[in-house]
């Protein structure tokens, strides 16, 4: 296994298991994230699209929309969505929303954040919600996201991280130790995926030696963003990136 302040933990079959992870806890996944921000998900989002600002007629992409919640939102602000993911349990999850939910309308495709099939320049606005973590090349994916963009676009993207504050730390500690993993055992049983760790426990596991704040936004320049700031939410639990592009 590789951790380094760039690339976050990576390891050889990465890929497979990611895809094989989430393809595990896709029927459960909405509920679980709900417990894991302790019911703060949808206030980040929120926040998400007060940076993205004005969305009405916007052509916007989600890049590992998963269940498509954030892809949802940009929709219902009137964006002109398209969300990708690489796992197509998570896509279909997403479309069943679409056609049983009233969700609005969004186009969904299976894809790969590292190589997205799409043109330089296409998209006024790009988000992306928790999936770096899980990526064999997090530059790589934050300069795809950049390729895609248009000039004058912005790109943000919400990321878990650890609280550096001392006095939140223990609290933040006993949660991710003790109380996420007794959740995640009831629905991932435990069970060892690909000969490795179980789901939720990777979802943990992956939050250290990931880079955040400077590290993160160091990245975005790196690929080419004329301006990068990251935004503390949650005591540090979330960081939100905005990226944006002359
Ligand atoms: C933690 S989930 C986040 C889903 C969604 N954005 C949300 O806010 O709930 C991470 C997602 O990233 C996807 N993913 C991981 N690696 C990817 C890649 N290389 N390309 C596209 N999606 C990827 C996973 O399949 C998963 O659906």
């Amino acid at each position: 296994m590789k951790e380094d302040k760039q690339l976050g933990i990576q390891f050889e079959g990465k890929d497979v298991y990611v895809k094989d992870v989430f393809t595990e806890i896709s029927s459960y996944y909405d509920e679980m994230n709900d417990i894991m921000s302790m019911g703060m998900i949808k206030r980040w989002h929120k926040f998400m699209m007060k940076k993205l600002g004005d969305l009405d007629g916007k052509k916007c992409l989600d890049v590992g929309t998963g269940t498509g919640e954030i892809a949802f939102m940009m929709a219902s602000r009137g964006g002109n969505v398209t969300g990708i993911d690489l796992t197509p349990a998570m896509i279909e999850l997403a479309e069943k929303k679409i056609a049983e939910n009233n969700m609005p309308a969004v186009e969904m495709i299976v894809g790969d954040a590292l190589n997205l099939p799409f043109e330089n320049e296409t998209f006024d606005c790009i988000t992306s919600g928790y999936m770096l973590r899980n990526v064999t090349d997090i530059p790589r994916a934050v300069a795809e996201m950049h390729r895609v963009l248009k000039s004058g676009g912005v790109c943000v993207v919400a990321e878990l991280a650890r609280p550096t504050n001392r006095l939140i730390r223990p609290f933040y500690n006993f949660y991710m130790n003790r109380i996420i993993p007794r959740y995640g055992r009831k629905y991932d049983k435990g069970q060892s995926i690909d000969g490795r760790e179980p789901a939720y426990d990777w979802l943990t596991a992956s939050i250290e030696g990931f880079p955040y704040g400077k590290a993160m936004t160091d990245i975005f320049f790196d690929v080419g963003f004329d301006d990068a700031k990251f935004f503390v939410k949650s005591f540090g639990a979330v960081n939100i990136y905005v990226g944006t592009k002359k």
